[in-house]
């Protein structure tokens, strides 16, 4: 039998840095429990427009087509802010959205018990706190047509459309009735289909999907009322479902009730390959940190957990990953702490690599 295959896109910023720390863990795996993976390591964003000329190569994206899981870490930075639109270090990850066709984005934000004070929120606001927001990943305005700046009689206009399918629609309602399934039953649906025609129709099509999933208690919301739910009383919801645009927003948000952005992972998925694993992209939900970038100051956690979301859905390892969750709890109850999480209740300061070993020290103490 062949390994499972991984294709690795450190990217920009601290993307390397992060990523260094999740080859020490699937170096782990091999090492420890037999879990070899063929990795192997290529180029996004930035970096892949100052080596191409384009933030992701042909080739690249052929490989990406080709492999188990890809698992990214972060593009963009300040020096590329005045490149042409399409050779933004964005839109090679965008690409990978778009072609791997990766339908249904992954978010879940958790809060860690040993962070809960950290979080903006009041802590019993938060704590305990375990949702999932499903975004819509390849559809919407983020690629819908026309699109672009246009000239209209003395003035530019600039023009982005919201299109969805009903296909699209209805594939993404599958994949969160599905994950509500696999947790507590609950699921709410957020558009604004007071105001958009795209959320009349997502509205019914979820609404008809549901009618496959008895057991899941469906309810729907407006977008801005839902951001303001999550912030009134996030644990009210399960798992919530909404397109692109308002997925992107709702999932930052979602993230920092947790306490950091810096803790939270995601997984891309698509449909299934012919080996019966689903077409997948892990990145953490954070950017690329161009600030702290080389400093030995960014946090790990988010990229390394994305690497456990790939143990669950990629690979069927939920016991791994679910290994792998607790040892980044132990460190984290340990009072270990990387800069972002250093809050006043104080802490080991760790940096990058101190994080990552701690958590593998985690790991050979779970065995
Ligand atoms: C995200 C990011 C991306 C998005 C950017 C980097 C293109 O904000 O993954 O949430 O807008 O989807
Ligand atoms: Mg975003």
């Amino acid at each position: 039998m062949t390994n499972p295959s991984l294709l690795i896109l450190p990217g920009d910023g601290i993307g390397p840095e992060v990523m260094a720390e999740v080859r020490k863990i699937i170096d782990w795996y091999g090492a420890k429990r037999g879990l070899v993976f063929d990795v192997s390591e290529d180029l996004v964003g930035g970096c892949a427009y100052d080596k191409h000329g384009t933030p992701l190569h042909d080739d690249t994206m052929a490989k990406a087509q080709e492999v188990d899981a890809v698992l990214l870490g972060a593009v963009g930075g300040p020096q590329y802010d005045n490149l042409d639109f399409s050779v933004k270090p964005e839109r090679g990850l965008l690409r990978l959205r778009k072609e791997m066709d990766l339908f249904s984005n992954l978010r879940p934000a958790q809060c860690f018990d040993a962070l809960a004070d950290f979080s903006s929120l009041k802590k019993d606001v938060v704590a305990g706190l375990d949702i999932m927001i499903v975004r819509e990943l390849t559809s919407g305005v983020y690629f819908g047509e026309p699109r672009g700046i246009f000239k209209e009689g003395n003035e530019r206009v600039g023009i982005n459309t919201q299109r969805y399918t009903e296909s699209e629609i209805a594939r993404v309602a599958r994949s969160a009735f599905d994950l509500a399934m696999k947790r507590g039953k609950k699921l709410c649906s957020m558009e604004k289909a007071n105001v958009m025609e795209s959320g009349i129709l997502w509205r019914e099509v979820v609404t008809e999907v549901s009618k496959e999933y008895p057991e899941v208690e469906l309810s729907h919301m407006y977008a801005d009322a839902g951001a303001m739910q999550l912030t009134r009383w996030p644990k009210q919801f399960d798992v919530i479902v909404t397109d692109n645009l308002f997925g992107d927003l709702l999932s930052d948000l979602a993230a920092m009730l947790t306490g950091s952005l810096g803790m939270l992972p995601s997984a891309s998925l698509g449909a299934p390959m012919a080996n019966g694993r689903p077409k997948a992209l892990y990145e953490p939900v954070h950017g690329s940190a161009p600030d702290i970038a080389g400093q030995g100051k960014a946090n790990p956690i988010a990229c390394i957990l994305s690497f456990a979301m790939a143990l669950r859905y990629s690979f069927d390892q939920g016991d791994e990953a679910a290994r792998l969750e607790a040892a980044i709890e132990k460190v984290l109850a340990d009072g270990l702490r990387t800069a972002d999480l250093m809050g006043p209740e104080g802490g080991t300061p760790v940096s990058t690599s101190g994080m990552g070993d701690a958590i593998i020290a985690a790991l050979d103490a779970s065995l």
